[in-house]
């Protein structure tokens, strides 16, 4: 069989729009892990392609065969990155399909995991549009031209649809009420520069880049009126792990009066946490600090320490936008309530 998965290579934006073609299932496992495509719902949905790709070879195997097979495309799968629980999720719904599978054949099995992979993207389009309406409704009180300051990149790049963080943006921008949003850059990566810039730009939406160390200033001079970002896991007590940065960028809110949103679909709660703290968090290399780009930025020897995710403490998070509605305040209690709460 010669199916692929075409990904938009996140990597070369925004200086090259450049596809990259998955044709197996190690190709899905880099291009996760080198984020090539990334974001916590698109790595789940990617990852739930990967899965297509890995049975292509096992068409003529019996079901117990196949099933083994999809285990442990799956455990692979899984290894490719650690903070994001929407690949887990992702995953977990491709293990149940192959695992609900009886009679007929392993074409047949290969082509329900298909629809579900196609289900899981399409669901995610959906949810992107629920939690634009959900927060543009939110922020409707804030006054037109209101500065909303963002970080890393929640937007379409990083989804099925039109992003978590930013959909809510594009709805406010349809609705007329032209927010203004001051996109951090994103150290070590550079999401926010790269990414975000380029997806609003696109859209006509009116941003200013700034460094990550000049958000408590620009926040001081009066220009932020909000803050919304996105989420990789949010445990039951509302404890949200995101971008490394997010952290910081929740206290200085605080610290100024602004409240700190975040965006996040029903695929990113992980409720068997009870807190943060159990969150993993990812790892990556030294030489995305001290070689970011290719360049030399700092002494090849020097000691790194380059987690790429944080974790923001719930009482910093004024409200969680989710496609079911939105979580208000953040309690254990309200977290039980949307796991719990059908989808809309
Ligand atoms: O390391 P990345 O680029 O995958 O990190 C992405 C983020 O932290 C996003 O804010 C998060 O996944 C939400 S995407 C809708």
């Amino acid at each position: 069989m010669d199916g692929h998965l075409a990904l938009l290579d996140q990597t070369r934006l925004p200086a090259e729009v450049v596809q990259l073609v998955c044709r197996d299932v190690q190709s899905v496992w880099q291009a996760i892990r080198r984020l090539c495509v990334r974001g916590a719902p698109a790595i789940g949905i990617a990852a739930a392609y990967g899965v297509c790709l890995g049975v292509q070879t096992a068409r003529d195997a019996d079901l117990a065969a196949f099933q083994t097979r999809v285990d442990k495309i799956c455990d692979y799968l899984a290894t490719s990155r650690q903070t994001a629980v929407n690949l887990f999720w992702a995953l977990d719904r491709m293990r149940a399909v192959a695992h609900q599978a009886a009679g007929c054949s392993a074409r047949e099995w290969a082509a329900r995991l298909l629809a579900e992979a196609q289900a899981i993207h399409q669901e995610d389009r959906q949810m992107c549009a629920e939690i634009g309406r959900h927060g543009a409704d939110l922020l409707a009180e804030l006054p037109a031209g209101a500065g909303i300051l963002t970080h890393c990149n929640a937007g379409a790049l990083a989804t099925g649809g039109d992003g978590t963080a930013l959909s809510i943006l594009f709805e406010l921008a349809r609705r007329g009420r032209r927010p203004h949003v001051w996109v951090d850059e994103t150290r070590p990566l550079l999401q926010g520069a790269r990414l975000t810039t380029w997806e609003l730009l696109q859209r006509g939406i009116e941003i200013t880049l700034i460094c990550d160390s000049m958000a408590a200033h620009v926040m001081r001079q009066g220009n932020v009126q909000a803050v919304v970002t996105g989420a990789d896991r949010i445990a039951a007590n509302g404890d949200v792990a995101n971008k490394i940065g997010t952290y910081g960028v929740a206290t200085l809110a605080k610290a100024h009066g602004i409240a700190f949103y975040v965006a996040a679909p029903t695929s990113t709660l992980d409720i068997a946490l009870a807190t943060g703290d159990q969150i993993p968090i990812e790892q990556r290399a030294a030489e995305e600090i001290t070689h970011g780009f290719g360049r030399a930025t700092a002494p090849a020897e020097v000691a790194v320490y380059n987690p790429a995710f944080d974790v923001t403490p719930a009482e910093l998070i004024a409200g969680i936008v989710t496609e079911k509605g939105v979580v208000q305040p953040v309690t254990p209690a309200t977290i039980a309530a949307w796991a719990a709460r059908p989808p809309a």
